[in-house]
């Protein structure tokens, strides 16, 4: 299931990480702002549990997150997203996934991987910006769940039906949280319109 984060904030934000104009700078910040309200909402019903503070002027009974939570950056696009996340709820923990996708094969191929231990009882959050065929998120899900992941949500900024559908049809328990859900993918697999190659804007690795 997929859940559109709408809010104008996000939409604004969007617009101009979207603008092929914007340079890798502004497109870093503008990733990590967007994450940041996209895992708001995704976190809404994280457990928490009661504790009492003392204010200067008494007891307060306050509620403080009471989930694990393992956030997954997909190397190397998912790391423009890790520290608005990290804003949010500092002390989560960290792991990575190393995947690229063939150029030609369009498939995952994956390079890297290092996952906190005991990630079972937790929630994971996996964070890619594109979600394009779904291929490295179905990748990254299955390594999580080789390695005892149950509750995982996944955070990107764009994907399309079809990345959705990839997604769905082999993990139908993991909510997709997204900015926008594009109409259709291209004949060389990009979303369109998107915002083109996530990991060339963010780190100013474009050839063109
Ligand atoms: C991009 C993106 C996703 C993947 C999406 O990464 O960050 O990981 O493509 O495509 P898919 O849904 O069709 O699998 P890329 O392979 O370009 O690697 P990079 O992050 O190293 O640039
Ligand atoms: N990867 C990207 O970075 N962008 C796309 O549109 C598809 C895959």
């Amino acid at each position: 299931m997929a859940r559109l984060i709408e809010h104008p904030c996000v939409q604004h934000k969007l617009a101009i990480v979207r603008n092929a104009e914007t340079g890798h700078k502004r497109f870093r910040e503008l990733s990590r702002e967007i994450t940041q309200f996209i895992c708001y909402e995704a976190l809404q019903n994280i457990r928490t549990k009661e504790v009492m503070v003392e204010t200067p002027v008494g007891p307060a009974t306050c509620r403080m997150i009471d989930t694990d939570l393992v956030v997954i950056p997909i190397l190397r696009a998912g790391v423009g997203m890790l520290d608005g996340i990290l804003e949010l709820v500092p002390t989560a923990r960290v792991g990575f996934v190393g995947l690229y996708r063939d150029e030609d094969t369009k498939q995952p191929v994956t390079y890297y991987e290092r996952l906190p231990p005991q990630i079972e009882g937790g929630t994971c959050i996996v964070i890619d910006p594109m979600i394009a065929t779904g291929g490295s998120t179905v990748a990254a899900l299955d390594l999580l769940k080789e390695h005892g992941a149950r509750n995982v949500v996944v955070i990107c900024i764009v994907t399309c039906p079809e990345g959705i559908e990839a997604v769905e049809a082999v993990h139908p328990d993991v909510r997709i949280y997204a900015a926008a859900i594009d109409e259709k993918l291209n004949d060389k697999k990009y979303i369109v319109p998107g915002l083109g190659d996530a990991g060339d804007r963010l780190f100013g690795t474009s050839h063109v």
